[in-house]
């Protein structure tokens, strides 16, 4: 089976897809598998890379990143090319002619948000994870929330902003710090690892809060902060006719820093710790793991999420679902599978046949 991995690309988590990537690359059964790396450049060009997962690894002193070789891959015939030589532009060609599957670990806008998996489906390429609507749903915290509310799935209280209303009102905003009290988390809609959040402690520091969060994206969520812990499930996808399953949960034991932000995630681990399985009764793992195959539904996933929580004095409430997450080897996703008795590269197996099923 031949897959296409498709890693990088134009979002903020550029990096982080490549980390994935380099997980998939070294864990992927290559007995089964020939892996064609196609890895997206900040600027959006689709190039081949070197079958090399040591070139992607998450290092926090030079975070890997998709290097523009000057090669140019376009589906589903054609190879636009500057440099190829005639020769290599038909190897190109054939070995994307043969793509059984396409596996976009890409993170982010144009990744996770339902751009490329509409652009797969357009080219009639099987792929995995979510198609258009769940990706898209589940990149936009707005509509994410108010899908799962709607649904009767627990969110956490928020009022959405845009840049033309934080522009034109910003009196707007500052009210949503009343009707929700102090903190609140600051968040672009579209964006993840984090990136462009802030916790808002007094009114003051709003104004610097909305700026970073918008420099993400012209929507910005004003959202209250919750009180509790931090725990994740993740959501394999059934084959048709099959429901979704749950894994083990996974908690994010916070205790040197402010929030689970982006270094904490990816750079600095130092007062951060991942527990996995979490400390719950079994009551509270069904009811969470019941909770997240809901959210998975109410968005209409397929093949993967991850479904992060806040554990409150009032009981479960999703914080978000993640149609891609990352899954460095070090990563939630595949550690949760991992104790739920799947190893890697037995995950990366079952994404695969879901998503040919
Ligand atoms: N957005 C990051 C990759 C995650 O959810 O794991
Ligand atoms: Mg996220």
């Amino acid at each position: 089976l031949t897959v296409a991995l498709l890693f990088g690309g134009r979002s903020s988590e550029h990096s982080i897809s490549c980390a994935t990537a380099g997980g998939v690359l070294s864990a992927i059964d290559r007995e089964r598998y020939d892996v064609i790396p196609i890895g997206v450049t900040r600027e959006g060009a689709f190039t081949l890379q070197p079958d090399d997962a040591a070139l992607f690894t998450l290092d926090p002193a030079a975070m890997p990143e998709v290097v523009d070789n000057g090669t140019r891959v376009c589906w589903p015939e054609s190879t636009a090319s500057r440099e190829l030589s005639v020769a290599e532009a038909d190897d190109v060609r054939r070995s994307l002619g043969e793509v059984d599957l396409v596996f976009p670990v890409l993170h982010g806008p144009y990744g996770e948000d339902g751009t490329i998996q509409g652009m797969l489906e357009f080219l009639g390429l099987p792929f995995v994870g979510s198609g258009v609507l769940a990706s898209a749903l589940g990149m936009d915290k707005h509509f994410t929330k108010t899908v799962l509310r709607q649904a009767g799935i627990p969110v956490a209280p928020w009022r959405t902003v845009t840049a033309h209303a934080w522009a034109t009102d910003p009196d707007e905003a500052y009210s949503a710090l009343d009707e929700l009290g102090l903190p609140v988390f600051v968040k672009p809609a579209r964006a993840g690892s984090s990136v462009g959040v802030s916790k808002v402690s007094s009114r003051e520091v709003l104004a610097a809060a909305m700026s970073i969060a918008l420099a993400e994206d012209d929507k910005v969520l004003i959202e209250s902060g919750l009180i509790g812990r931090e725990i994740e499930v993740a959501v394999l996808g059934g084959r048709p006719g099959e429901t979704a399953r749950a894994s083990v949960a996974g908690e994010i034991l916070v205790t040197g820093r402010d929030f689970y932000d982006f270094a904490a995630k990816y750079l600095d681990a130092h007062g951060v710790e991942l527990v996995c399985p979490a400390e719950l009764t079994v009551e509270e793992l069904g009811e969470m793991q019941a909770l997240g195959i809901r959210a998975f539904d109410a968005v209409g996933g397929a093949g993967l999420a991850r479904v992060d929580f806040f554990l409150t004095g009032n009981g479960f409430v999703v914080n978000e679902i993640n149609t891609m997450p990352g899954f460095t080897p070090i990563s939630m996703f595949p550690t949760c599978w991992l104790n739920s008795g799947l190893s890697y590269p037995e995950l990366i197996d079952e994404m695969i046949d879901v998503a040919l099923a």
